[in-house]
């Protein structure tokens, strides 16, 4: 049958239009474009130089840690509910006795203050505007002290690499524990660094020499340069007085001799919650747990350090089964979406750790590119929960999801 046809009535037509002027606020227009994390990709690649950009995005050697560990989020397959009451959902889990709004936190990254000048603090102050956590790495550009006094009542965690002198490594921590840090989280799959082909490729230095090929750069990226040279030193800022030069002070960071028993006593040094992260296997998982630790991560340094290694995702389940009921599990490794996330906690994650997804934010947009992240994930969490039907953190189960073979 044929349809009748009108002439067009502006009656029809009028409603439908979208009034808003177009904004001339670069920032926002450039904000309003972005709907999933991944979208943040491709500007912060336009804004940072490559070295830059590259060192956050990369791994370790030919990146098929990254790759599969990325991969496997693309398995998961979720098995909803329907007619479940979902008309009020919590996406809120509790951390060490406090309430966090989404099982997400801030995970510890290197360097900040060169993927953006306004660096830890900034990140720092979007976790606290949102109810989050907010993980300082030792290797920072924002000391720990500093941190504390600019972003007061924040809940930071600590980033903690046992050094080879002990001494100094007291030092470290009874600083991070005198400035309120909560939790101390040791990094264990560093005891030499991973095999970085992208940042040795590119010259990488920290800070950034500046040689020909970097006077080039400057001209594409003047803005970060600008930054760059305009506002505090970049500097592994834990160790400022150390008076060595950065080369030496990254070499004696990595101790190579770290084991067990250092752990044990890291016990008798610091008197709050310690999570040892970088575990990579179900029998590292059992001794840490005997050891009486309060919590592990899964990871694999974001395919950063061993190439090859285990996906996290698929070790996830069978941690949790033979730790899950002594030690909290958390874990990370390229989450990008909300999705994700609930899929972690289906597969019993106590929380995930994002580190790229709000370091693409900060590359893009300084602060506001975070808090965009934070929007996304909160809205694409309690999306999924409602599409999968729960209401609470607590009522999300391992029967909600599984991974796929392909
Ligand atoms: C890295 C170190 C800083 O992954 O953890 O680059």
């Amino acid at each position: 049958m044929k349809s009748r046809r009108q002439f067009p009535d502006l009656r029809f037509i009028l409603p439908l239009i979208n009034w808003s002027l177009p904004t001339f606020n670069n920032k926002k227009s450039l904000l309003s474009k972005v709907v999933l994390i991944h979208d943040f990709k491709k500007i912060a690649s336009r804004k940072v130089p490559k070295a830059v950009y590259d060192y956050v995005e990369g791994g370790a050697h030919q990146e098929v840690s990254l790759k599969r560990s990325v991969d496997a989020f693309l398995r998961v397959e979720f098995q909803p509910n329907v007619l479940r009451d979902i008309s009020k959902i919590d996406t809120s889990v509790e951390i060490f006795g406090e309430k966090i709004s989404i099982p997400v936190i801030f995970a510890p990254t290197g360097y900040t203050r060169m993927m953006h000048h306004s660096g830890e603090i900034a990140v720092a102050e979007i976790a606290k505007r949102n109810n989050l956590i907010y993980c300082l790495s030792t290797m920072g550009t924002t000391a720990p002290d500093e941190l504390s006094l600019a972003v007061p009542d924040a809940r930071l965690w600590f980033q903690f690499y046992l050094m080879k002198d002990r001494q100094a490594s007291v030092k470290m921590i009874e600083r991070a524990q005198k400035h309120g840090f909560e939790v101390l989280i040791l990094t264990v799959d560093t005891p030499v660094s991973g095999i970085r082909a992208r940042d040795i490729r590119n010259g990488l230095t920290i800070p950034p020499r500046i040689g020909i090929k970097t006077l080039f750069d400057m001209a594409k990226k003047p803005h970060w340069w600008l930054n760059l040279l305009t506002t505090a030193p970049l500097e592994f800022a834990a160790f400022r007085g150390y008076n060595e030069p950065l080369s030496q002070i990254a070499a004696k960071i990595y101790d190579s001799s770290l084991n067990y028993e250092d752990i044990t006593w890291l016990r008798t040094v610091w008197s709050g919650p310690i999570i040892v992260k970088g575990v990579q296997s179900i029998s590292d998982a059992e001794k840490l747990a005997n050891i009486g630790i309060e919590a592990i991560v899964l990871s694999n340094h974001g395919g950063r350090q061993l190439d090859k290694g285990p996906v996290i995702l698929e070790l996830l389940p069978k941690v949790v089964e033979k730790v899950g009921h002594r030690i909290d599990v958390y874990v990370d490794g390229g989450f990008m979406t909300g999705q994700d996330v609930v899929a972690a906690i289906a597969f019993g994650a106590k929380a995930v750790l994002i580190g790229r997804a709000y370091l693409y934010g900060i590359m893009a947009a300084g602060s506001e590119g975070v808090q965009k992240v934070v929007d996304i994930l909160v809205s694409e969490i309690s999306n999924t929960m409602a599409l999968i039907g729960v209401a609470s953190m607590s009522e999300i189960k391992p029967e909600h999801v599984k991974l796929r073979n392909s």
